[in-house]
């Protein structure tokens, strides 16, 4: 079976609660509830972890070749604007990664205008909430199945 490693960057475990004017209501635990299902409905295996730490995250990116992950689902959270060690462990194992963010990181604060994330990305989704990660999950399977480029 195909596996598809989800990675929730920092505070994105306290979904629900967070500034909801900008991140919504649904809890982390709504959304991967509602990732698995798809994912069971496309025969595809989900792997999903929530770390706040950057070199957990360095780590199991590191492992996902051996691992045998098609595909890598990254909300990289504030990451996305500080890490080299992400970019490059996505650059070094070389497997396509999809990077989602809730909000349209460029209609916010300067600071979050830049992803270093992005230019080691196959792309990225931003914007539209928790859709952000059922789009990036039929943009992973769609890779999958070589119906996307
Ligand atoms: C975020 C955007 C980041 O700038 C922020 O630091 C987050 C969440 C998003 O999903 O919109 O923690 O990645």
């Amino acid at each position: 079976m195909n596996k598809i490693l989800v990675i929730h960057g920092p505070n994105l475990n306290l979904l629900g609660t967070r500034e909801s004017n900008i991140y919504g209501k649904v809890t982390l635990d709504e959304i991967n509830k509602t990732l698995l299902k798809v994912a069971q409905q496309n025969d595809i295996e989900l792997i999903i972890i929530q770390s706040n730490h950057e070199g957990e995250i360095v780590d199991k990116i590191g492992r996902s070749k051996e691992g045998g992950i098609a595909v890598i689902l990254i909300n990289p959270a504030a990451y996305t604007h500080t890490s080299v060690a992400i970019r490059d462990a996505i650059a070094a194992v070389n497997i396509p990664a999809v990077e989602i963010h809730l909000s349209n990181i460029y209609a916010r604060e300067e600071f979050r205008h830049n992803s270093l994330i992005a230019p080691v990305s196959h792309g990225q989704i931003s914007g539209f909430g928790a859709e952000s990660y059922y789009l990036g999950l039929k943009a992973a399977i769609n890779l999958i199945k070589g119906e996307a480029k």
